[in-house]
């Protein structure tokens, strides 16, 4: 069966590991498993005592507690630890939908956001639910939300933080949100990948599962906790019903969790507020580096700072930020993205703070930048 391709996916898969100085990063800078156990307490030699025996399929209790206590109303039964992140847009695509549903998405957005839920309800199916640009900002419009819905509206897809503006809501539209869902009896899914990477003048908002039971969330340890190669993600899902299917997807894929995962993401939880934090400095530092660096650069660049999330979405005036991207990589070994791969357009670049090499790659890029000023362009 055919289905759209994975832009971004493929994007990274074909330069992440052979272009050296990065800028689109959505992940956070990572740690060792040594250096994750020395803090949180385990043992390498723990670790290597572990069976590696099939788990419990929806996580073991251990993890799903540690899950249930990072929020204020969940309880170790409504989490779902899956195989992977992105493994959540797929279950929850097929275990909510029939071919046909209505279903309303946020965007721009991750690729699975709109293609997964694009592919299980039909393309004609799928609504754009637009985050728009204002002067320094972006902004989500909840009438603009009540106008799109129907009788026919399933679900909702939001993404908050979102990738890849930084977008957040403020705890008062979320309530909102979540009232209007319940009103039309609809199901949000909220990817809360990016939960609590939120920079210190910005108010947090709570877990769309803190407010309301017909919200289905992902979450995990990629973005926010810095630890994208233990691929742990889990859902929260309250109705029990829902659930039960979202089980039933997940025994055609990836059936339970990995031991070594599960034995490290116990571990990072312990200490996922240290991690967090120290995430949410590192993206700060790099933010004022690249809005020095915007200020530089007034005519090429349009700059909206991120108030949460890792990533911002970045006008270019360039003809085609794919085109210079490509160019770039193989060129001079500095990645950027072109936004359209988001459903945004050619004109944007999605950058990202997370990473410790990004003043280094910012640095390259204002090399090549200054060259091209030289001979009169910008890309
Ligand atoms: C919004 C969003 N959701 C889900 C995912 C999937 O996370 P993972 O790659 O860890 O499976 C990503 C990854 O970039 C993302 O940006």
């Amino acid at each position: 069966m055919k289905i759209a391709t994975f832009e971004t996916e493929h994007f990274f898969a074909r330069y992440e590991f052979n272009t050296p100085y990065q800028l689109c990063n959505s992940d956070c800078e990572s740690v060792s498993i040594k250096e994750l156990l020395d803090l949180a307490g385990g043992s390498t030699d723990q670790l290597g005592e572990e069976r590696l025996v099939y788990t419990e399929p929806r996580g073991s209790a251990g993890l799903r507690n540690a899950i249930a206590a990072m929020h204020s109303t969940v309880s170790a039964d409504d989490v779902v630890v899956l195989g992977t992140p992105v493994e959540g847009i797929f279950l929850a695509a097929n275990a909510l939908l029939e071919p046909g549903d209505e279903v309303i998405v946020m965007t721009p957005a991750y690729d699975a956001l709109t293609k997964m839920f694009e592919h299980v309800a039909g393309e004609n199916r799928v609504k754009r639910w637009e985050i728009t640009a204002a002067p320094g900002s972006w902004q989500l419009d909840l009438e603009a939300l009540r106008t799109l819905m129907t009788t026919d509206t399933r679900l909702v897809v939001v993404n908050f933080p979102h990738n890849p503006t930084g977008y957040l809501p403020s705890p008062d539209f979320m309530t909102a949100l979540c009232a209007l869902i319940e009103e039309n009896e609809a199901w949000l899914f909220c990817d809360e990948m990016y939960f609590g990477l939120v920079q210190p003048a910005t108010n947090p908002v709570p877990s769309a599962a803190d407010i309301s039971s017909r919200a289905i969330v992902l979450s995990g340890l990629s973005k926010t906790y810095g630890l994208p190669g233990l691929r742990c993600g889990w859902l929260v899902v309250k109705d029990p019903t829902v659930q039960q299917n979202i089980m039933n997807w997940k025994y055609y894929t990836s059936i339970c969790p990995p031991v070594p995962t599960e034995y490290l993401a116990v571990a990072a939880l312990r200490v996922w507020e240290i991690l967090r934090d120290r995430n949410i400095a590192r993206i700060g530092n790099n933010l004022d580096l690249a809005e020095a660096f915007f200020d530089r650069w007034p005519e090429w660049f349009n700059w909206r700072r991120p108030v949460a999330g890792s990533t911002a979405l970045v006008g270019y005036n360039v003809p085609s930020v794919e085109a210079v991207s490509a160019k770039l990589a193989t060129e001079e070994g500095i990645l950027i993205q072109s936004a359209r791969m988001f459903g945004s357009n050619d004109r944007h670049m999605r950058m990202g703070f997370g990473r410790d090499s990004f003043p280094e790659a910012l640095e390259k890029f204002e090399h090549w930048l200054e060259r091209q000023a030289g001979s009169g362009g910008c890309g």
